[in-house]
């Protein structure tokens, strides 16, 4: 049986900083109130989905010493791509000079972990390499004279490689869901912006990232005390202590970037991910929970068993 594991990670965020202070003049709100509410300090804006994925892809890719036609496939999760047709897929595949299917993934913030478990039985059906992106340009999706999301948002892209290469499983459970009923929760028509009734999706977003955590959790046959580092989706820090303390799991296990990326969708999972990678938050054997939730509304989680690359 052939087994994916994470042989190379990396992250983009765009240059431009956005400040509570400086969303201050643009609404009525205060670094206070966005501190104290979502523990979101600064954010990165102004990305283009296909160059913050590209530049991460690269990165990964050269850390997991993979040369582009080794690549089988590229998926990329994303809520925001530049444009509607072509896939951000096909451009990010064409500037890496992979020669490999490349499709976009849509699942909101629910999006890198979709991506990862669809890498994970690619290879168990025989593919030897595939490039995973999570990448969102939030905020060319920004209403910007409303307070109840733009205080929200950022942009990012985290990129990391999967590769036939574990003598076991380091996906030892999973769990994807849609509940479609509460689409009208969060969305974005065709060229127009974020609608959110932030409320609804919170009370939401708690019970679902339970939920999905419990049944990973259960088909890898594994208890929360057994997890070393949890992974959640970046939205609001309540949320994520909400979540973790209904699970029975402290919040220091848990992998937290959204103080300076904000919710980043598709991206903030690899992004947090890879902070704690690089942080060396995880040794060999040590179980990793990826949570996640957002528009749709999906929800989704992973439990992985970390099989450290060998340099
Ligand atoms: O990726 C998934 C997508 N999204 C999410 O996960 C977001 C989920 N929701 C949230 O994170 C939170 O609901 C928000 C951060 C959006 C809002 O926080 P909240 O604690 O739910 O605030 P609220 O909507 O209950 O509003 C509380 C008060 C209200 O004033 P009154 O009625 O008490 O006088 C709001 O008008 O805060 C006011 N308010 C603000 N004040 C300053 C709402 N937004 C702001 C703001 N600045 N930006």
């Amino acid at each position: 049986m052939s087994h994916g594991r994470i042989t190379g990670w990396a992250t983009n965020l765009p240059d431009r900083v956005l400040t509570n202070d400086e969303l201050a003049q643009m609404v009525d709100t205060s670094d206070e109130w966005i501190t104290a509410r979502t523990g979101i300090k600064t954010r990165h804006i102004d990305g283009k989905v296909t160059e913050m994925s590209a530049a991460a892809a690269l990165d990964a890719m050269k850390m997991a010493g993979v040369s582009p036609d080794q690549i089988d496939l590229l998926l990329l999760a994303t809520i925001s791509p530049d444009q509607q047709i072509p896939a951000s897929a096909s451009v990010i595949q064409d500037s890496l000079g992979l020669s490999c299917g490349a499709f976009d993934l849509n699942a909101a913030c629910s999006g890198f972990v979709y991506g990862l478990v669809t890498a994970m039985q690619f290879i168990q059906g025989g593919m030897e390499r595939i490039l995973v992106i999570g990448s969102d340009s939030l905020s060319s999706i920004t209403n910007w004279e409303d307070r109840g999301t733009c205080i929200l948002f950022g942009d990012g892209a985290g990129a990391v490689i999967v590769e036939n290469s574990a003598d076991k499983p380091s996906l030892l459970g999973w769990d994807l869901m849609s509940s479609g009923d509460a689409a009208d929760l969060l969305y974005c028509e065709h060229g127009d912006n974020i609608v959110m009734d932030g409320q609804a999706v919170f009370r939401k977003a708690v019970l679902a990232m339970e939920a999905a955590a419990i049944n990973a959790m259960d088909k890898a046959g594994v208890t929360s005390d057994q997890i070393k580092l949890v992974v959640p989706h970046q939205a609001n820090v309540r949320i994520i202590e909400s979540a973790l303390k209904r699970l029975d799991i402290p919040i220091e296990k848990a992998a937290l970037v959204l103080n300076y990326t904000g919710n980043t969708s598709a991206a903030s999972i690899p992004l947090a991910l890879v902070d704690a990678l690089n942080a060396e938050r995880v040794d060999s054997g040590d179980l990793i929970l990826l949570v996640g939730f957002g528009a749709g509304m999906t929800s989704a989680a992973a439990v992985v068993r970390w099989d450290p690359p060998t340099i």
